[in-house]
């Protein structure tokens, strides 16, 4: 009786260790089938970047074959080290790397490679001194953006009869370094060159944030209050400090938008700014589209079928102005 018992127990163990066994390996299988990709986001400093991050969780989720594991540097290249370090020692598949700045990179991207893990950048570019650092980067054509800009200035001016008067321009700048900044502050720059009357009376760092451009900005209202000196442009690069700068406008009672204030060009084009670009707050939106989830996506995908993607992936951005923007315009915006 008690031998029968112990081989009915037997077979009952035995049972359990390959049904167990079984079922790691189906578990395993489907592991494989999963790209774990490691994401090192800048941060969340605007509203760009909050859909930005939203779009990338969306594109690589689980439903769609990915494993995703996002790290947020908040703002710090030091951050970002870390997080490519332990996305190295984790043997993701891709790592997916949005930059702070362009240069700093060529170290830890190496070790990357060494470890035989494909890196994609995203939005902002990196300055590297081995292109092979790199699979692909997907981002906007910032200088494009900023020509777009200056252009629209130039003929906004004739519109109201002020191509020859002395144009005193105000740049607030996004974080100093980053591809977003060198070339939409290019684009001005160049466009001042051309025109001898435009003049840049004062650059001021905002960091892509509300809250600095808004100090900022304050402060510099403050010192030129009894000066004389006027303001007739202000060149945001971007629509958070845009914020910034026209909470302390407000603050100071001074004019701005529409026909006759001070004019407004803010770059990004979220649903906010577009909201206040229709009511005349904001004279020119200049977009920049976030959404490059589906693109990295897309990019692994093609990878994985063994095809070699094109190094760099420009997304075409357009520009909406106070006098033209719709309803029909912001209700269709995703971000
Ligand atoms: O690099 C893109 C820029 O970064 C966006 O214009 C800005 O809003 C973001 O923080």
């Amino acid at each position: 009786m008690a031998k029968k018992y112990f081989f009915i127990a037997m077979a009952v163990i035995i049972m359990a260790i390959f049904g167990l066994t079984g079922c790691v390996n189906v578990a395993d299988s489907e592991k494989k089938d999963i790209i774990v990709v490691g994401f090192s986001q800048v941060g969340s400093e605007s509203s760009w970047r909050v859909a930005n991050s939203e779009s990338m969780k969306k594109a690589l989720c689980e439903e769609e074959g990915f494993e995703l594991i996002f790290d947020d540097a908040k703002q710090k290249q030091e951050n970002q080290y870390k997080a490519i370090r332990n996305f190295i020692q984790q043997q993701v598949d891709y790592i997916v790397l949005a930059p702070i700045t362009e240069n700093g990179w060529d170290d830890v991207l190496k070790e990357a490679k060494q470890a035989g893990i494909p890196v994609i950048i995203v939005d902002r570019q990196v300055d590297v001194s081995d292109d092979s650092l790199y699979i692909n980067w997907v981002g906007s054509d910032f200088l494009q953006e900023g020509k777009m800009a200056t252009e629209w200035l130039e003929g906004e001016l004739e519109e109201r009869g002020r191509e020859n008067d002395e144009i005193n321009i105000l740049h607030v700048r996004g974080t100093n370094g980053a591809t977003a900044q060198i070339f939409r502050t290019k684009g001005l720059q160049d466009a001042v060159d051309e025109h001898i009357n435009w003049n840049i009376v004062s650059v001021l760092d905002g960091e892509y944030t509300e809250a600095l451009a808004y100090e900022v900005t304050k402060e510099y209202l403050e010192k030129i209050q009894d000066t004389g000196e006027t303001i007739d442009v202000i060149y945001s690069e971007n629509d958070n400090m845009t914020f910034g700068v026209l909470k302390a406008l407000d603050e100071a009672g001074i004019e701005y938008g529409g026909e006759d204030g001070i004019i407004i060009i803010s770059f990004d084009a979220v649903r906010s700014s577009l909201e206040r670009c229709l009511v005349g707050d904001i004279n020119l939106c200049v977009e920049c589209n976030p959404l490059h989830g589906p693109r990295v996506a897309n990019l692994i995908r093609s990878i994985e079928a063994g095809n070699t993607p094109s190094k760099r992936s420009y997304v075409s951005d357009t520009y909406f102005s106070y006098d033209s923007i719709t309803h029909e315009v912001i209700d269709e915006r995703a971000y």
